[in-house]
């Protein structure tokens, strides 16, 4: 379907500032639509002289009499002379005839919506003329108010400059609404304001008091009163209820004075509840991965310790390897201790993890360059923690054997690909390649022991080693001419 903007620009030479007037109308007029218990279109007159139907509102409170959408056709029927005589007149102007299709007479008020000196627009109130249900005060009331914003727009005091309320949050004529007068009496409640009010305490019959008298939050009100612009504010009423009001300021004349105004008011105390339940979740989650964090460095200060005392050097690197894995680990939980929720985005650990196999490089002789290519997305934790170590191997045997000491230096690279639901990654360095009859299952390291058991039983994925081919190192942007023949690890993990 067409939007008001297209159609505009399409059937109309109407100017941003004016299409924007139209747009911030049809934005607030769904509780218009409410308060008339009626269809309300926006009719616009084309270049070529033709009356079109530029958007629809149908009310929450009552029947459609439009099942059909005209949003984007013409007018041709006996709605047209009305339609211009709103228009040229600039006044409201009522009238009643017979639509195709609708047993009864269509009864019809034409609004010319007016921006400084010139009428835009026309927008209708239409509903069956014989409407079956007798008006009681609310429907007269309503009405009546609907019967004020049309006077506002007809004037050009509606709609409001400024923003549009969020017409998802906002409350609406079905959630409770208060009439006010000039000086901010309650001159109407809606049964549902009454229920909001009982569940706040208030039982007094709330008409002809201020808001205030009744000690009920007038802030909005007040505000709305002062700036003549619409205001909404969320507040607890009291401890246990939460409210949503909106207040809408009524103008009359050139002056515009406040008339009076309408207060929408919406118990929102079970939505906010559920979002309190869910932030302090999610803060719990964060607690525990940052307390976890914070064992783990004790744990490996403890080694480090423990560490320096040991006299044997193969004792020594030993205990130095599972300080460096733990490292890996607690950082996994720093990140996730930042993030919402049970997981993170990968790369926020990948690059921690480049950058702490970059610390661990102690020579200077032999610089070795990390870059990470590609996106891993985001990774429950599950999967997030064992990854990361079985990367920190990868990185770590890439540098030990790669390139060790006496050797020039070069690259790694680290290949992030997730894609229809399977991470791949992909370690490549162009240093010294692997030993000749080197086989993977075969490999008694430490290192790719527990990156196969953790591949292979905690991930459920792949492992792959090879040397690099010139293919290899051409795709990660490191040319032709690798220092050495290179390694190249490819994992798969389904996620
Ligand atoms: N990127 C690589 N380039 C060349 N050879 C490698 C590479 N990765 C692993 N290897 C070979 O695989 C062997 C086993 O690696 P593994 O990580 O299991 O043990 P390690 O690195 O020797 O010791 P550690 O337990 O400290 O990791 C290595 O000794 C090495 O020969
Ligand atoms: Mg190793």
């Amino acid at each position: 379907m067409a939007t008001l903007g297209e159609l505009t620009r399409q059937h109309t030479d109407l100017n941003r500032d004016d299409i924007d007037h139209l747009l911030r109308l049809i934005g607030e007029w769904g509780l218009l639509a409410d308060l008339s218990f009626a269809d309300l279109l926006l009719y616009l007159p084309g270049t070529d002289g033709t009356w079109y139907v530029m958007a629809h509102v149908r009310p929450a409170t009552g029947q459609t009499i439009y099942h059909h959408d005209y949003v984007g056709s013409p007018a041709v029927g006996e709605e047209v002379p009305l339609l211009a005589k709103a228009y040229a007149s600039g006044e409201i102007c009522e009238g009643e005839f017979g639509v195709e299709g609708i047993p009864d007479p269509v009864r019809m008020m034409a609004v010319p919506v007016r921006t400084g000196d010139r009428v835009l627009a026309v927008l209708t109130r239409e509903a069956s003329s014989r409407s079956s249900r007798q008006p009681g005060e609310l429907e007269r009331t309503y009405v009546g108010l609907f019967q004020r914003f049309a006077s506002m727009i007809c004037e050009g005091l509606f709609p409001f400059s400024g923003p549009v309320a969020d017409s998802s949050a906002a409350p609406r004529v079905g959630d409770g609404v208060m009439a006010l007068d000039e000086e901010a009496r309650v001159r109407f409640a809606s049964p549902n304001a009454v229920s909001a009010l009982h569940r706040v305490g208030i039982g007094a019959n709330a008409v002809g008091m201020r808001l205030a008298e009744l000690g009920f939050n007038d802030s909005p009100v007040r505000l709305a009163f002062e700036s003549k612009l619409p205001v909404i504010e969320e507040f607890e009423q009291t401890p246990d209820v939460t409210l949503l009001a909106r207040c809408l300021p009524l103008l009359s004349g050139a002056e515009r004075r406040i008339a009076g105004g309408i207060l929408l008011v919406r118990d929102v105390t079970e939505v906010r509840k559920r979002d309190k339940l869910l932030l302090s979740k999610d803060a719990t989650i964060r607690e525990i991965h940052h307390r976890v964090k914070n064992n783990l460095q004790t744990i490996s200060s403890l080694l480090r310790l423990q560490g320096r005392r040991l006299t044997s050097p193969e004792a020594k690197a030993a205990v130095a390897e599972s300080v460096r894995r733990i490292r890996t680990i607690a950082l996994v939980h720093e990140t996730l201790s930042r993030e919402p929720g049970d997981d993170v985005a990968f790369l926020e650990i990948v690059r921690p993890l480049l950058r702490l196999a970059e610390e661990g490089l102690q020579s200077p002789d032999r610089p070795v360059r990390f870059t990470v290519q590609g996106e891993g997305g985001r990774l429950p934790s599950t999967i997030a923690t064992p990854l990361s170590v079985v990367l920190t191997e990868l990185l770590q045997n890439a540098v030990d054997h790669g390139f060790p000491e006496g050797s020039a230096g070069g690259d790694v690279v680290v290949v992030l690909d997730n894609a229809d639901g399977v991470l791949k990654i992909r370690v490549i360095n162009d240093g010294r390649g692997l030993e000749p009859g080197f086989e993977l299952n075969k490999a008694t390291g430490l290192g790719l022991s527990i990156v196969r058991t953790l591949v292979t039983t905690e991930l459920d994925g792949t492992i792959a080693m090879r040397s690099g081919q010139p293919d290899d190192f051409q795709a990660v942007g490191l040319g032709d001419q690798p220092r050495g023949s290179g390694t190249v690890v490819d994992l798969t993990v389904p996620v």
